[in-house]
């Protein structure tokens, strides 16, 4: 894709695009009748993987074409967003800013520690003011400090990325009847259900605890991309694992499994949450026989 700022030099990145439907060849999956096809965005870009280039997509032409040069963004010390975003300035020539949550610690982790190579300015809020981070007040204070800036919420997930990530089911290229993802902010699950034929629904698994809010999120997110609460769509709230970032000895076993069985390692923050969740689910008898399920590899 090209981004044209007018002031920089054009970048040119490639994509990997539509990405990959693989089918997985599982027992766990065949003795129930269903089948599990694989979506690998992960295969999308090194950089700029998965849900983070559909998300940034759209973000950065509308930043190029309000002449805006900088990006500003919020995120965890170890979010995948704000390195995706650091990436993101640098291949498209916007100057990036991350205000990361809770205090500076040095040396810099290995996500602050990139996404400062890349070139991002890290400036960090105590927890309290991190919580204002949608506060309009809270926002003109960074303007006055930074100068004008494009905005992109936390995770990313605003009402462009949404329309970047319903161009995911058209890309897929098999039949299907479930499409799941992983949930943080709930921008990717409210992209894809909206962009679902007919007699398809997507089925989410939040990777935090107390997710509840998830619920309102993705419906406030497709209200704002299309005006209205569309496909059917739910999410599964019992594959947290403890809390955001939090493993347990049973997911890491999990994760060794597959990378043994299929050669592919689940990112474990999300996604391999999501796929011990469809193998629960369908240990359980969750899926009718003969169900056909695409997994989104967001990450
Ligand atoms: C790899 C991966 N998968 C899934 C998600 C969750 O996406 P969303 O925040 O749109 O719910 C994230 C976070 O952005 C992520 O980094």
């Amino acid at each position: 894709m090209h981004v044209n700022t007018g002031r920089v030099p054009v970048a040119s990145v490639r994509l990997l695009l539509p990405s990959p439907v693989v089918e997985l060849a599982d027992d766990r999956m065949a003795r129930h009748g269903l089948r599990l096809f694989l979506k690998r965005d992960d295969l999308i870009h090194p950089e700029l993987p998965g849900n983070k280039w559909r998300k940034l997509k759209y973000n950065l032409q509308a930043a190029a074409e309000q002449g805006h040069r900088t990006l500003l963004t919020f995120g965890g010390a170890y979010s995948n967003h704000i390195r995706a975003t650091a990436a993101a300035g640098r291949h498209f020539g916007f100057s990036t800013i991350g205000v990361i949550r809770g205090e500076e610690h040095r040396p810099l982790n290995e996500s602050l520690a990139y996404a400062a190579a890349q070139g991002m300015l890290l400036t960090y809020l105590d927890r309290t003011a991190y919580r204002r981070k949608a506060d309009p007040e809270l926002i003109a204070g960074l303007r006055e400090r930074f100068g004008e800036f494009y905005l992109i919420p936390e995770g990313g997930s605003n009402a462009l990325a949404v329309r970047g990530c319903a161009e995911l089911p058209a890309e897929i290229d098999v039949p299907f009847d479930v499409i799941c993802c992983a949930c943080g902010t709930g921008g990717t699950l409210a992209g894809l259900a909206a962009a679902l034929p007919p007699g398809r629904r997507a089925l989410g698994f939040a990777a935090l605890k107390g997710g509840r809010f998830l619920d309102e999120e993705v419906d406030r997110l497709q209200h704002e991309a299309h005006g209205e609460n569309s496909g059917d769509w739910s999410i599964e709230y019992g594959f947290h694992f403890g809390g955001f970032a939090r493993r347990t000895s049973d997911l890491d076993a999990f994760i060794a499994d597959f990378t043994a069985r299929h050669g592919v390692t689940l990112e474990w923050v999300y996604v391999a949450k999501m796929m011990y969740g469809i193998f629960a689910l369908a240990e359980r008898g969750a899926f009718a026989e003969g169900t056909r399920i695409v997994a989104v590899i967001t990450g």
